[in-house]
């Protein structure tokens, strides 16, 4: 792979053995991948943030790097709120740590900012390159966005972020985002055929790490966030199109004639929506919008929760939208930042939890130990409050 001369120096440790190390990872990726060069990004976003995934051996190895992110960077969900772990049922221990990885985090230079929704703190625009890492943020990005990006592990994002460059491979190369595979939607007339996060749950499945393209739906952009994430948890999917909405459906024209095509059938789609007890409900994976947000307040103005219900969003929506959490937090249910379902150990202490999303359905039995349920939003309200 070829290295300019500046990128040579920092290889050869002329700027510290931090930045050494981390053009070592990027040099390594590019040659498994075949990439010829380096290009700039501008922005990161790491995953590994959570002190329950990377342990104490992810914190050792941060808190030993000794250098600054040159370009725009933010954290995946921690686990636990920044804010109130104490109510949130986070013990000392486990907080101790978090907090220790938080600082590991912002003496890089890291921003704050721990959400898997980036896109929603900074405009990301179409063509721009980025590493981020968490899977349902880089399909967004890709998909959504037409910006570029690979699923990058935690370690090799962090590195693009304090080199400032990622190898040139994989979807930076508008060559490789044509459509692999079509997605077909059987029966647009079952209940539960506008779950976008259950119909992504099946295609994921179906297509793995190919890219495929879908065909005469109309979702809106938390929908397509709802498909792409759980795509990215049950397949690989880093890209996906949808004919007439996505940006590069839009911009090029992918000719679909011989491609494999696949059908999301409304028996699959039903079948994921067994009614099993429910000790705990959860929404907001990916975390909520403002426009989710709105539409929980809505559902459960006036009511009452029954069992514990996390509403989990990003700090800066939550405090954009103040009078939305004080009509979600009246019910009895809590709205939570900085962390999610998934990768808080709060989540572990219950035995079965309903979710609305896709992506978390696929996570929460091997992540929390713990019987998942899914619905859609209204039907999740229905369960907190029944
Ligand atoms: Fe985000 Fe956690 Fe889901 S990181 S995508 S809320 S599993």
């Amino acid at each position: 792979m070829y290295l300019d001369n500046d990128d040579e120096r920092v290889l050869a440790g002329e700027f510290g053995e931090t930045r050494q190390k981390m053009m070592e990872i990027l040099v390594a990726l590019g040659e498994v991948y075949g990439a010829g060069k380096l290009i700039p990004i501008t922005g990161a976003q790491v995953s590994g943030a959570s002190y329950k995934t990377i342990g104490r051996w992810g914190l050792a190895w941060l808190q030993s790097l000794n250098a600054r992110v040159v370009v725009p960077t933010v954290l995946n969900p921690i686990g636990m709120p920044r804010e109130g772990w104490q109510d949130f049922g986070i013990d000392e221990e486990f907080a101790r740590h978090q907090a220790e990885v938080v600082e590991a985090y912002r003496r890089l230079g890291v921003r704050l900012e721990c959400t898997c929704t980036p896109y929603y703190l900074r405009i990301t625009e179409y063509g721009e390159h980025l590493a981020w890492s968490e899977s349902s943020a880089v399909v967004y990005a890709n998909s959504v966005l037409g910006a570029r990006t690979n699923r990058e592990g935690g370690p090799s994002a962090l590195a693009a972020a304090i080199i400032g460059k990622t190898p040139y491979y994989g979807l930076h190369i508008v060559e490789n985002r044509r459509p692999q595979v079509v997605i077909d939607i059987e029966g647009d007339t079952g209940p539960h055929a506008g779950h976008w996060g259950a119909i992504g749950h099946i295609a994921g499945k179906k297509v793995g790490n190919r890219i495929p393209i879908f065909q005469g739906i109309r979702p809106n952009r938390d929908q397509l966030k709802a498909l792409g994430a759980a795509m990215a948890a049950t397949g690989a999917v880093a890209l996906f199109h949808v004919d007439g909405i996505t940006p590069e459906a839009r911009v090029f024209s992918f000719p679909t004639d011989g491609l494999d095509r696949v059908t999301v059938t409304e028996d699959e789609i039903e079948a994921l929506f067994e009614d099993t007890g429910v000790e705990a409900v959860a929404v907001g994976c990916p975390h909520c919008s403002a426009d989710e947000l709105r539409e929980v307040a809505e559902l459960l103005r006036g009511k009452t929760t029954t069992k514990p219900f996390y509403v989990f969003t990003a700090a800066w929506i939550a405090k954009n939208n103040l009078d939305l959490v004080s009509v979600i937090e009246r019910s009895g249910a809590r709205v939570i930042t900085d962390t999610c379902m998934v990768v808080s150990p709060r989540m572990d202490e219950f035995r079965s939890i309903m979710v609305d999303s896709g992506k978390a359905f696929a996570y929460v039995p091997g992540m929390c130990g713990a019987i998942a349920r899914i619905g859609t939003r209204a039907e999740c309200v229905e369960a907190a409050t029944s």
